[in-house]
């Protein structure tokens, strides 16, 4: 499981500063806002990005060798870089060095669930709620259901803000270039948007809500799913038209001891909570195994719901640390 919840994450390390020790990887949409906002008894030792430039902090020393960073032995690292082999690399080391994580970073965490598992059996947390649902305690309330008695069965959402976006520009008839490029200047899409339109970011939310519920590592790249650059031209304008709207939705079931996972391009109806996700909107319905489906919905990305986001997880190690 990726998230720990407090109950069952080992107490951090006493430091004898008695402050926890930071290194922030990245100070970008999602970092810089991290960095504007830690809570108290967290001392940021370091920064790390690519080059040095204007509006870093100026108290703290940046760095832009992640090697140098991580020489300063933090207490906790706290991630926020791109995904890919950079910031595989910089988890990896922070596990090995028996750091804390808080990550937001979807892709090295669905991909490498071994890091998660080696942080838990040596008692440190690695926790990374900001990467699915931006802003929306997906992950938090997945924890909930599925260890707080009621079990979780099904889990239906809209998990890509980006995508939606997106889908949301076609709809009102503009271009797919012209949605990807307002996506990427309103700061939500990355400058490459593939993972995103294809499906694999979404994906990568999947597996780390299957984990979280059930203890299943699904393998992000098997997951079925279906671009919106292979949607047939005018079809999200023609859906608006009919008062519909189409949108990309990421799906998992649990059957018998199997989980089925994968992420389409649905036409839905309005009086379905999915079609009401606006913009870079998310929203999840999960479905209990007894009660009610839950609806979570909520700005799934941006600098402000995720870096919030990031720090619940990390005010939630403090917490831990003053019990
Ligand atoms: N943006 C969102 O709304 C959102 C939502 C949920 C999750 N996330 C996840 O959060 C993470 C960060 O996203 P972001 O939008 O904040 O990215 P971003 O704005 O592009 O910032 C990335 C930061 O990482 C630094 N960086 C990049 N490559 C580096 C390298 N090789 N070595 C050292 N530093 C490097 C950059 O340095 P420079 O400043 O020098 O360029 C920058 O500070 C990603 O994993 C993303 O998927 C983002």
């Amino acid at each position: 499981m990726t998230a720990l919840s407090p109950a069952r994450t080992a107490p951090p390390a006493r430091t004898r500063s008695g402050l926890m020790r930071a290194v922030l990887f990245g100070h970008g949409t999602v970092g810089g806002g991290v960095a504007a906002a830690l809570p108290a008894g967290v001392r940021l030792d370091g920064v790390v990005v690519r080059s040095r430039r204007s509006g870093l902090p100026r108290s703290v020393p940046v760095f832009t060798a992640p090697d140098e960073a991580l020489a300063l032995k933090p207490d906790l690292v706290i991630e926020a870089l791109p995904g890919g082999a950079q910031a595989e690399a910089v988890l990896e080391r922070a596990v090995a060095l028996g750091c804390h994580v808080v990550s937001a970073n979807k892709e090295v965490c669905a991909r490498r669930p071994d890091l998660a598992a080696r942080a838990r059996e040596q008692g440190t947390a690695f926790l990374c709620s900001a990467a699915v649902g931006g802003g929306v305690p997906v992950l938090e309330t997945v924890e909930r259901l599925a260890h707080g008695g009621q079990g979780l069965s099904r889990v239906r959402g809209v998990l890509n803000g980006t995508s939606n976006f997106v889908l949301d520009r076609l709809a009102d008839g503009e271009r797919l270039d012209d949605a990807i490029a307002a996506a990427q200047a309103a700061g939500f899409a990355e400058a490459d948007p593939g993972a995103d339109l294809d499906g694999r970011d979404a994906a990568c939310k999947l597996a780390l809500i299957a984990r979280t519920a059930w203890g299943v590592d699904l393998d992000p790249a098997a997951i079925p799913a279906r671009s919106i650059r292979d949607l047939p031209a005018g079809l999200p304008a023609k859906a608006a038209r009919e008062g519909r709207r189409v949108r990309q939705v990421a799906a998992l079931a649990r059957a018998g001891d199997g989980v089925h996972a994968g992420v389409r391009l649905e036409v839905l109806d309005l009086d379905d909570p999915l079609s009401r996700a606006r913009l870079e909107g998310n929203c999840v319905v999960l479905t209990p195994e007894t009660g009610t489906p839950l609806i979570l919905s909520g700005k799934g990305a941006g600098r402000v719901p995720t870096a919030a986001s990031m720090l619940a997880d990390i005010a939630r190690l403090v917490a831990e640390r003053c019990r």
